[in-house]
């Protein structure tokens, strides 16, 4: 009777035992589970992060914009022009052309004929020559401007003008070309100028130059 007593009380200490071990070993397990669930989530955070840089980088490398071009001055050479009867108005304007690449590939234009307009008739003409623009540079360079009254079928506002001493022109250009992004990748890009100015004949000089 003493000796099943005993073991009687000794069964439930053992068992007490057994599951004081089992918890001493469930417990660990479950706080390394916890910090990977944690882990888990930091990685996937890093790397949604991770994705929205990658692609943001790629919108603005893959999506270049177009290279902005402009006249930043224009100086008047042989300037020839005649009143009354027969008006007419012979004039070189050297215009000092600036392309900004700002894009992350280089811009690659072809030649390209551009025109100088009087109102909305063609009075004169430029010519670029094929070129590139690195990324992130910009360039600089002359073009020249013909402006011949040859061209215009109807002088008549011509003659106004040159009794006033002040001719207006535009000029107009679409360089069109590539930009080259990556080794393979290039995308179809168009440089557009669009400047007007007034040629004022009594100074000989351009005035009020504006591109846009
Ligand atoms: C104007 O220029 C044209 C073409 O260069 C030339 O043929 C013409 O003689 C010039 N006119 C005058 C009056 O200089
Ligand atoms: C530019 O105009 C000239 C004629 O003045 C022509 O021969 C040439 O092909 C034109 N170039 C382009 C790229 O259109
Ligand atoms: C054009 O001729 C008129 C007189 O006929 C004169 O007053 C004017 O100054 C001339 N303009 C130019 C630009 O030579
Ligand atoms: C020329 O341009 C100026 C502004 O740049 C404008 O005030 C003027 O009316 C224009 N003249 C003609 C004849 O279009
Ligand atoms: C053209 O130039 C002359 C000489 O510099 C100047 O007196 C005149 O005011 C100018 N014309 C205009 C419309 O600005």
């Amino acid at each position: 009777m003493k000796e099943d007593d005993q073991s009687l009380a000794l069964a439930p200490a053992q068992t007490y035992q057994r599951s004081d071990e089992e918890y001493a070993t469930i417990k660990p397990k479950v706080v390394r589970k916890e910090r990977c669930n944690k882990c888990f989530v930091y990685f996937l955070a890093f790397f949604v992060l991770l994705c929205a840089i990658v692609l943001v980088l790629a919108l603005i490398v893959m999506h270049p914009r177009n290279p902005g071009i402009k006249l930043s001055s224009v100086t008047v050479k042989n300037l020839e022009h005649g009143n009354g009867t027969q008006p007419y108005l012979n004039v070189t304007l050297v215009a000092e052309v600036t392309i900004k690449n700002t894009n992350f590939g280089e811009f690659r234009y072809v030649d390209t004929n551009g025109s100088v307009l009087y109102g909305v008739m063609e009075i004169g003409n430029m010519k670029f020559r094929q070129g590139s623009v690195k990324a992130r540079e910009t360039n600089k360079f002359d073009v020249n401007m013909d402006v011949r009254s040859y061209r215009l079928q109807e002088t008549r506002d011509l003659s106004i003008d040159i009794n006033d001493g002040m001719v207006n022109l535009t000029s107009n250009a679409e360089l069109e070309g590539n930009m080259y992004l990556l080794k393979y990748v290039m995308k179809k890009r168009t440089a557009k100028l669009n400047c007007g100015m007034r040629l004022n004949l009594t100074s000989q000089s351009i005035q009020d130059l504006a591109c846009n």
